[in-house]
């Protein structure tokens, strides 16, 4: 298992890399405040340019006023949920369509015609398995998204929750949202141009339409937020099991990050548990390092969930562990591909001619802590797994591949 333990030199590392986006933030922080001024001047031009091109940007601007009615002046009872972008409202809008009002944060400003740039090209990207947005407010320091709302809320909420929503995650609805997201994540990495490397692929950001089509959300939004420290490293933090090694501890972005991200929700969908769970005995607390060692031992249909009735396939189940496995190797040359996933995931392509290594995995900083002014500290780590950062594998984007929408 390639766990990467808490040295004090890896932490070292860790903390140096978040203080260097920290300052990079803090520069960018006071360019947006100079060139506030001036987009407050442009925000009526650049939004009648926007409008004004609807055959090819079609991207909605919502005043603030509308938003602020439409969810019941931001009440309490119409909160959805809070990540680390912001809080997410739901809303009906004059004509009668519920939506989903995403009310960034006050540290997450970007200046108006960055913003609505960034956004019309996200508003382009259209797919069955991708949350729609609808349009946004940059009205004053306001900057709101709205999305599409999604009856059926995230996977993390539903399958990985409390399971009180009613829905039946039987097999077959299993099978869907897996090739459904990976179909997504396909589209992001490999139909679009430049492509976008989602960088927060996990549960809870995976909705659920009425009819369990799943749909990836926050895709494009790295982008859109100008570098924020306490944003980002709150959202590492709170993302860590879902995160490459190369990606947490180096800030090494490619899209095999974000297979390896997709490869744990995998073993979730598979297994209907979280990817962490520290109340379990030590050695079943990570998912993939006991994924792993059943693989190793030829009991991996212990992983999947206990819950599935009539309609499991016991063979499809244990390929789509091992395609989790696939997608979570330490080597990132060794992942797959997207559209392999998929091809892999369908029965497409058959997997004998991989050979499954070691995943690599932290458990170490599962104690990270960070604090709201966005310093970092540790309260307690975990040391005794120590093993020394070893990934001799690297695929970095080349320039010409290299995303749009990719920086925090
Ligand atoms: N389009 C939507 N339709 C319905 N519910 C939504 C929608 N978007 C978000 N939500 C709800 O709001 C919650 C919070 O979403 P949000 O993206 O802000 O946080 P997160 O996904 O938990 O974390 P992160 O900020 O890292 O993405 C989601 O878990 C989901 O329950
Ligand atoms: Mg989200």
């Amino acid at each position: 298992m390639g766990n990467y333990g808490c040295s004090d030199g890896l932490l070292t590392f860790v903390l140096q890399n978040l203080l260097s986006i920290s300052c990079f933030s803090v520069v960018c922080g006071h360019l947006c405040n100079l060139v506030k001024m001036d987009c407050c001047f442009m925000f009526r031009k650049t939004s009648q340019a926007i409008e004004g091109d609807a055959g090819e940007h079609r991207v909605k601007i919502f005043s603030y006023n509308e938003l602020r009615k439409a969810t019941h002046d931001f009440s309490g009872a119409n909160k959805i949920g809070e990540g680390g972008f912001g809080s997410v409202f739901r809303g009906i809008l004059r004509d009668g369509t519920p939506v989903a009002v995403k009310v960034l944060s006050a540290t997450s400003r970007q200046g108006v015609r960055e913003f609505l740039t960034e956004l019309t090209a996200i508003s382009d990207i259209k797919h069955e398995n991708l949350v729609t947005l609808v349009g946004c407010c940059a009205e004053g320091s306001h900057r709101i998204l709205v999305y599409n709302y999604l009856e059926n809320n995230s996977i993390s909420q539903t399958l990985l929750g409390t399971r009180c929503s009613g829905i039946q995650f039987d097999w077959k609805t299993r099978v869907k949202i897996a090739v459904g997201v990976a179909r997504g994540i396909t589209f992001l990495h490999e139909e679009i141009r430049p492509p976008i490397i989602h960088r927060d692929i996990k549960a809870s950001n995976i909705l659920l339409a009425k009819d369990l089509t799943p749909k990836i959300s926050d895709f494009g939004l790295a982008r859109l937020l100008p570098p924020n420290a306490t944003h980002v490293s709150t959202r590492v933090a709170g993302t860590l099991g879902y995160l490459a090694p190369e990606y947490a501890i180096r800030g090494q972005v490619t899209k095999k990050s974000d297979i390896y991200s997709f490869g744990v929700l995998l073993l979730e969908i598979v297994s209907g548990r979280c990817n962490t769970n520290t109340r379990l005995p030590y050695e079943d607390q990570f998912l993939l390092e006991r994924t792993w060692v059943c693989y190793e031992q030829e009991r991996l249909d212990e992983i999947i969930d206990a819950d599935l009735g009539d309609d499991l396939d016991v063979d499809e189940a244990c390929r789509f562990l091992k395609i989790g496995l696939l997608c979570t190797q330490d080597a990132l040359a060794r992942r797959p591909n997207m559209s392999s996933v998929v091809k892999m995931l369908i029965g497409e392509k058959s997997l004998s001619a991989h050979k499954i290594t070691r995943p690599a995995m932290i458990t170490d900083f599962a104690d990270l802590k960070v604090s709201s002014g966005g310093q970092t500290r540790v309260q307690e780590t975990r040391s005794s797994t120590t093993r020394s950062y070893s990934t001799t594998e690297e695929e970095p984007f080349s320039s010409s591949e290299a995303p749009t929408q990719t920086s925090i």
